[in-house]
């Protein structure tokens, strides 16, 4: 019995301390009051590691494609929403989703940027929306309404949108997405916003002037495509736009080199500001990013890297 017992001490005694927590990233957000996902691509559900990495991992998804106005309406009045259709079905159930995106000047059909006139473009524009929305309404938790609409010093950016319709086409947008699903956060996204700058000074006006005159706006992603280091200023920036009145959420998370201590940070500034209320991984494997290199949270063999454990650790602290 002595002897027993002193095998057991000795091989506690043994047992390597690690750093790594238990658990997943879905239950430690969970257990913070936030949903932890990742963007989708439809062309990868065949392959099972792919698909258990999500499910086992993530209580969030985001079609990274699928929801796009070149992959929903082709040609005009013309929908297809099939691998859009597969992803919720299949990675989806009982997941945060987040609709990306309702408009958007990139992946635009050509018919689309070949219109001309604002009535034109504004009615291309409801009827994408009323379409795209109605077909998910019910199911999509937050859509990204409006994509990318400044550029960096803080004007607006050139689009068939801009151009033909003028400044209210991001209001018209919100507007018309309220309609077509009462029920989901209408949210503005846009990427290198992440600190107080010129950009996110001019998203900060346009919310709180929407929040003025009630038009319908939810949340604000910070898409938060990141260099090797936490943006400066990163929490005290989620915090000015919540104490607007509107939630925040990270929307497209990836940070070139993957460092630990940067993923930590990003995440931590998250759980600081109480509204905001989750965060989007963009690609579940290297592999699977639109960026080369290391990037998110595992490896092109569907290893968890060190990020991964310090994100599931800053979650569970
Ligand atoms: O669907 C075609 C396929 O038919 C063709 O064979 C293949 C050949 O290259 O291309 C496929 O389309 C690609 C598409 O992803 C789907 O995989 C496009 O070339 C490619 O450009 C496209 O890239 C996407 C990019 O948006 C387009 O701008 C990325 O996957 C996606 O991660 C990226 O996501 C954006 C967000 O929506 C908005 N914020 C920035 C973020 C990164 O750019």
């Amino acid at each position: 019995m002595a002897v027993s017992s002193a095998l057991w001490v000795g091989f506690l005694i043994m047992i390597p301390t690690s750093s790594a927590a238990e658990g997943t990233l879905a239950e430690a957000a969970k257990a913070k009051g936030r949903f932890f996902g990742v963007s989708v691509l439809a062309g990868q559900l065949d392959d099972s590691q792919y698909v258990d990495i999500i499910n086992k991992e993530f209580s969030a998804v985001t079609p990274e494609n699928s929801m796009k106005w070149d992959a929903t309406e082709p040609s005009r009045g013309s929908f297809s929403y099939g691998n859009a259709d597969r992803i919720v079905s299949s990675v989806g159930e009982g997941k945060t989703l987040r609709g990306h995106v309702l408009v958007w000047h990139q992946q635009l059909p050509s018919w689309v940027k070949e219109l001309s006139g604002s009535d034109e473009v504004q009615q291309a524009m409801d009827d994408h929306i009323a379409a795209v929305a109605g077909h998910f309404q019910g199911k999509v938790d937050s859509w990204d309404v409006v994509n990318e609409a400044f550029e960096g010093d803080g004007s607006r950016r050139h689009s068939v949108f801009q151009d033909q319709i003028g400044d209210g086409f991001i209001e018209h947008a919100f507007r018309s997405a309220r309609a077509a699903d009462g029920g989901a956060k209408l949210c503005y996204n846009d990427y290198g916003i992440e600190s107080k700058n010129a950009k996110s000074d001019a998203i900060y006006a346009m919310v709180q002037d929407f929040k003025a005159r009630d038009v319908p706006i939810d949340c604000v992603g910070f898409q938060s495509h990141l260099g090797s280091s936490a943006p400066g200023g990163f929490q005290d920036n989620l915090q000015r736009f919540t104490d607007l009145g509107v939630e925040v959420q990270l929307t497209e998370l990836d940070i070139s080199g993957a460092s630990p201590d940067a993923y930590s940070n990003v995440v931590g500034a998250c759980l600081a500001v109480s509204r905001c209320t989750g965060i989007i991984v963009w690609g579940v494997r290297d592999s699977d990013s639109w960026r080369d290199g290391s990037q998110v949270l595992f490896d092109g063999s569907g290893e968890k890297k060190e990020a991964y454990d310090a994100v599931l650790n800053t979650l569970d602290a």
